[in-house]
């Protein structure tokens, strides 16, 4: 018997060759783009942890988004920062709320986006937290202060409502409480909203990732008496997969339509166990501190950049997942259609 018997290598022998085999694709239609919206006009603020990312007044928004258009992107997902914080995080959901103007703006000016919305209390409660605080009992020490779940739901299930009245083609709740998804569904049913999509956060993981994201966001929780300064309390342990595999069933058992693994790269095996569990679109959220390392270690001229990301996004796709949000969105648009370069 001749040695070796099999000749792998015969396959890779030309691009040709090697593209008539290819297993996994990356398209730009496949990328979600996340974009920060804020009140006012011409407003294009810097995110310092996250170079190329920008807080952008709603014209500005656009303007952005229809560049990403161009490229290929056919999907964003809009954060908002609000005028004012508060307790109650009131213009979460108000109907002339920052990310309802937006999502207007965006479908009168590039009708055919797909324009997401994160459904989440962070952003717009003065303490920084996902959802609205438990008030404070006259029960002394050792009482759970901290999120209060059922509380909550209400105002993230007014908040998609305001989010569909406005345009939102799809919604996605981030907030990680228990029982959100089956609140958003019903209030969305009920008003009339039944063809509204949910992709819910559904495995999302309490790490260090998400640093540069607050700084953009202005999201970080902060520390009261008795408030834990993270969010352990209600996003998931780095540790645990069988729970990761539990909250997505429990998430599409309430109604989700798509499910996401959050952050990426780090939790790839979370996101292959998901994507042969399920029969619903999955995706993968490259999270902002993802993003600040290739764009660090780019800057200093360590790696490829364009190459990293390519990379980093097809490994996301061959892993599972069938969409993937990130910040490179457009980059890696333009890289695929041959736009840079
Ligand atoms: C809101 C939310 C966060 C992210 C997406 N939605 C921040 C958080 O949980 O603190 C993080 C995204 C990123 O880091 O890119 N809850």
């Amino acid at each position: 018997m001749p040695f070796p018997q099999e000749r792998p290598r015969r396959m890779r022998r030309t691009e040709a060759l090697r593209s008539l085999v290819r297993e996994t694709h990356l398209a730009p239609d496949d990328l979600i783009w996340p974009l920060f919206a804020v009140p006012g006009e011409r407003v294009r603020n810097p995110v310092k942890s996250m170079p190329g990312v920008f807080q952008l007044s709603v014209d500005e928004l656009v303007a952005e988004v229809q560049e990403g258009y161009e490229a290929g992107v056919r999907s964003v997902i809009l954060f908002g920062i609000p005028e004012h914080k508060d307790a109650q995080g009131t213009e979460a959901y108000a109907d002339d709320g920052i990310i309802p103007q937006a999502i207007r703006a965006l479908k009168e000016r590039v009708p055919g986006m797909v324009v997401m919305t994160d459904v989440c209390m962070c952003e717009y409660t003065d303490h920084g937290h996902c959802g609205i605080l438990k008030a404070p009992r006259a029960g002394g020490p050792g009482q759970d202060l901290g999120v209060d779940n059922d509380a909550t739901l209400p105002l993230l299930a007014k908040e998609a409502l305001a989010h569909a009245k406005a345009g939102a083609d799809v919604v996605a709740p981030s907030d990680m409480m228990d029982g959100r998804v089956a609140a958003i569904r019903a209030t969305l049913d009920e008003a009339g909203y039944q063809d509204v999509p949910i992709l819910s956060y559904a495995a999302k993981f309490a790490g260090a990732f998400y640093g540069p994201f607050r700084d953009a966001a202005e999201s970080a929780p902060r520390e009261g008496a008795g408030i834990p300064k993270d969010r352990k309390g209600y996003q998931m342990d780095p540790a645990n997969w069988r729970e990761a595999l539990r909250e997505v069933e429990l998430d599409l058992a309430e109604g989700a339509d798509m499910v996401m693994v959050k952050p990426a790269v780090p939790y790839l095996d979370i996101l292959r166990l998901v994507r042969d569990r399920v029969n619903v679109p999955t995706a993968a959220y490259h999270v902002s501190g993802e993003y600040a390392m290739i764009k660090a270690a780019a800057e200093r001229g360590w790696i490829d950049e364009d190459r990293v990301v390519l990379e980093t996004l097809l490994c996301c796709r061959r892993a599972g997942a069938d969409l993937v949000l990130t910040y490179y969105a457009k980059h890696a648009a333009q890289l695929l259609s041959g736009k840079k370069r």
